[in-house]
């Protein structure tokens, strides 16, 4: 089957237990960085390689992944929902689509990032005889990925979060198959925690014999599972963003660094510290805000002073006191301080959707 008709597979079904609260009344595929949807950044990386079909497995929280990712006629392509009854392993995921499918495709789990996209891997496989094509990355936390055994420079096997590592090659979350992953998955048995594994069906290509490239990403990459690292994805997009302004900023304000204002955002009597993004129609009033902090659209933070964070769609930050780090607010959050007493220190919150927070003296 042609490797020029490749299409592209994205998971965002899966539980998101390490991302509670926001898991409760959300996916975690559709959690901001720089107030974009992790999702869009796997669909744009796709639609840079060339890909036209699109396939989006979808569980519990299909509704909101439809909603807001639509027919794909916003990047050009065409996106075919597919629904995987229970989250019971990406190699499951797979099988389900194998209809839509039908040949060779690139499979990206959807709450992975790669800085700089998958053009030139997406490129080598397209333009060499191999099977299986998986990117590895060194991690300082093997443990908590596939990782890759090499042996002569090819991966001679992949175990899932082993709890001793062969080595510091954690499989990331692209990997691109011919149509003998077909076959793999159909012969697969469930794991131990009752999944259909990926890491079998890299095996299943191993031991067939089937040509398996893994080459090393040296670029930044992250799996935004946990509350942490999508802080971190945030700052590190963040930085490699150009600056732009479709919005407004008065001439109380003062700008420093790189500042990203979306359209109709609007900035008063505040300090910017860049990067930063400030989203569509937000207002940022009396305030501090930055380094490294996403204030997505429809936002008001009002008397407020607030860095390395990430607020999301709707919230309403005012008259809160300290400084507010390192935090994950999520959407139509209120978070009102009386703007006297509430003074001091600094606050480091995880605030789930509709979450609300006062302060008195
Ligand atoms: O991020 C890379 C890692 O991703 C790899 O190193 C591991 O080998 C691989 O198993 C995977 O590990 P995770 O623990 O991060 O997988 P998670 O359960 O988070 O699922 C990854 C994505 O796939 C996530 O967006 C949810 C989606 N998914 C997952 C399962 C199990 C589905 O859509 N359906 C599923 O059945």
């Amino acid at each position: 089957m042609a490797k020029d008709k490749l299409k592209g597979l994205i998971l965002s079904g899966g539980k998101g237990s390490r991302l509670r609260p926001f898991t409760y009344s959300g996916a975690k595929q559709l959690v901001p960085i720089a107030n974009k949807p992790v999702l869009f950044y796997a669909i744009e990386d796709l639609v840079d390689c060339g890909i036209r079909d699109i396939g989006i497995v979808v569980g519990d929280t299909g509704e909101q992944v439809m909603a807001a990712v639509g027919d794909g006629s916003r990047w050009g392509v065409n996106i075919t929902y597919v629904q995987q009854e229970a989250p019971l392993g990406i190699a499951h995921a797979v099988k389900v689509a194998a209809d839509f499918l039908a040949g060779p495709f690139v499979l990206y789990l959807g709450d992975n990032l790669v800085l700089g996209g998958i053009a030139s891997f997406v490129e080598r496989f397209r333009s060499e005889p191999s099977n299986c094509q998986l990117l590895l990355r060194r991690v300082s936390n093997p443990q908590s990925f596939g990782v890759a055994e090499m042996v002569d420079g090819h991966v001679a096997r992949v175990v899932e979060k082993p709890s001793r590592p062969a080595s510091d090659l954690a499989v990331i979350g692209v990997y691109m198959f011919d149509q003998n992953v077909f076959s793999a998955v159909d012969r697969l048995q469930p794991s131990a925690r009752g999944e259909l594994e990926i890491a079998d069906t890299i095996q299943y290509f191993i031991d067939a014999g089937l040509a398996v490239e893994a080459p090393v990403l040296e670029r930044y990459w992250m799996d935004t599972g946990k509350m942490g690292d999508i802080l971190e994805a945030n700052a590190v997009v963040l930085d490699a963003l150009h600056p732009a302004n479709e919005g407004s900023i008065d001439s109380a304000s003062r700008v420093e660094g790189k500042v990203i204002l979306e359209a109709g955002a609007r900035v008063e009597n505040s300090v910017l510290r860049g990067p930063l993004i400030i989203g569509r129609e937000a207002r940022v009033v009396d305030s501090e805000v930055g380094p490294h902090t996403s204030i997505d659209h429809h936002c008001l933070v009002k008397g407020g002073r607030i860095a390395d964070s990430v607020v999301m769609e709707s919230t309403v930050i005012e008259g809160v006191g300290p400084r507010i780090e390192g935090s994950l607010i999520g959407r139509f959050v209120e978070l009102r301080g009386d703007g006297t007493g509430w003074r001091e220190g600094c606050l480091c919150l995880t605030l789930g959707d509709h979450s609300s927070v006062r302060g008195c003296a």
